[in-house]
């Protein structure tokens, strides 16, 4: 047993700090076992990453952690009516399952449950095999879509009952109507199903992308369905695949406590994803509401005091922040990150603190906060020392940087020439307020 925490200990000091590891690590742990995460994979991955896939897996099986895994077999199962000749369609995005389709889907879904389980049980973890008796179904639409299933119930015994025994539960997303008529489910909706069924700690979409992307094709580190969702669904390169991805993902954890989160990442990048703040994929949470306080009370001081000692390991002066003007505070629910802008040079706003904890950074928090930032303000100034972890990404944020000494300047909106040098001048004599080592 030591061997195996040892092995374990030193993959996840790999990844990131293995202090960040051990925190996610204590929280996975932390929930009902069968509680963890539902994993969906699709049938691409299973054709294409299954190694990287059963990887990822099997680490997460020998920390103790036991997924409950969903897979599809979408394009396999394009493929494998094309060669039989069998004309396939869609309608409002469903397949339509006659009765020839069905004959070619069931013994495919097998098949491939079947592979992926032998494929966990070669990497030497036990596996259990759940083709049947999860999802009860009536017809959906009988006349339109043929054999699909409208999931009515979803029954959990066989999947706790793997999880007790230390074996991962792979389902495949067929159900059975009451007289036992087998019917097609598609696979997001079994997932969703599934989901509000069992009520995770985690659900992870697999998908070769490894996240949704952005206009640049870029991934989007994280999502907020609070601050982000409006937002986006009105962007135009927006696809429709993604709208819809998103659209699911909002319906789905609006009926899971609010710190259920969605982890949209690759088979390759699922332990990254996990084990570290930053993560390696999408996260979408529901996130939370950045509120603004215009005239503080002692309490939202109190609280963002603490916020700004414990991030920084360091003490401020007693009554520091209770001297400062007219401080406008943003602060979100659940007081890890914050803002503190105050009355600077010429009128123009100073951002005196801007902290976000680096666990609620992973989850977007930071980028959330300073969008409320910007929109309030079009033009700020702030500085940052040389060595803040952050100061990279203010260059990023920021239209003019000044460097002096150990520290840096940033402006943003500030047209005017001459006022982004009595800006400059104005940050770097300004008091951080802390108190004397
Ligand atoms: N490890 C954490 C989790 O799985 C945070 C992940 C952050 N991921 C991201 N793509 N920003 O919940």
């Amino acid at each position: 047993m030591t061997d195996v925490r040892q092995v374990v200990h030193e993959l996840l000091a790999q990844l990131g700090s293995s202090r960040e590891a051990q925190q996610y690590l204590k929280e996975f742990s932390g929930t009902n076992q069968a509680r963890f995460a539902v994993v969906k994979v699709g049938g691409g991955i299973l054709r294409d990453h299954l190694d990287e896939l059963t990887s990822a897996l099997a680490f997460l099986h020998r920390l103790g952690l036991i997924p409950v895994v969903l897979h599809g077999a979408g394009p396999q199962l394009d493929q494998a009516l094309a060669d039989a000749g069998i004309k396939t369609e869609r309608r409002d995005g469903l397949r339509v399952t006659t009765e020839a389709v069905m004959s070619v889907a069931r013994p495919l879904m097998y098949k491939e449950n079947l592979r992926l389980v032998e494929a966990l049980e070669d990497k030497g973890i036990r596996a259990r095999s759940i083709q049947h008796g999860v999802f009860q179904c009536s017809y959906l639409d009988q006349e339109k879509l043929g054999l699909v299933g409208e999931v009515e119930k979803v029954d959990l015994s066989a999947v706790e009952s793997a999880v007790r025994r230390g074996a991962v539960p792979v389902l495949t997303c067929l159900g059975e109507s009451p007289s036992g008529q087998v019917l097609n489910i598609n696979a997001d909706i079994a997932t969703r199903e599934l989901v509000w069924a069992l009520q995770p700690h985690k659900v992870i979409f697999l998908s070769p992308t490894g996240g949704l992307l952005d206009r640049q094709d870029r991934i989007i580190s994280a999502v907020s369905l609070t601050n982000d969702y409006d937002a986006l669904m009105q962007q135009p390169w927006v696809h429709s695949g993604m709208r819809l991805k998103l659209q699911q993902i909002n319906e789905m954890l609006q009926k899971l406590p609010d710190n259920t989160s969605v982890s949209i990442t690759s088979a390759a990048h699922l332990t990254r994803e996990l084990f570290t703040y930053r993560g390696a994929g999408t996260l979408v949470r529901k996130g939370e509401e950045i509120n603004v306080h215009e005239a503080p009370d002692a309490e939202t001081l109190g609280r963002v005091e603490k916020l700004v000692e414990d991030s920084f390991g360091r003490k401020l002066r007693e009554g520091w922040f209770e001297s400062l003007e007219r401080p406008l505070v943003l602060l979100s629910e659940t007081g890890r990150a914050a803002a503190v802008i105050v009355m600077g040079v010429d009128g123009l706003p100073y951002l005196d603190k801007f902290i976000v904890t680096s666990e609620a950074q992973g989850e977007g928090l930071g980028a959330a906060i300073w969008q409320v930032v910007r929109a309030r303000f079009p033009a700020l100034y702030w500085r940052s020392r040389n060595t803040n972890p952050v100061t990279p990404w203010y260059f990023q944020q920021a239209d003019s940087s000044n460097r002096s000494g150990q520290w840096v300047v940033f402006t943003l909106g500030v047209e005017d020439a001459a006022q982004r040098e009595r800006c400059v001048g104005d940050a770097l004599e300004r008091d951080s307020g802390w108190a004397p080592e």
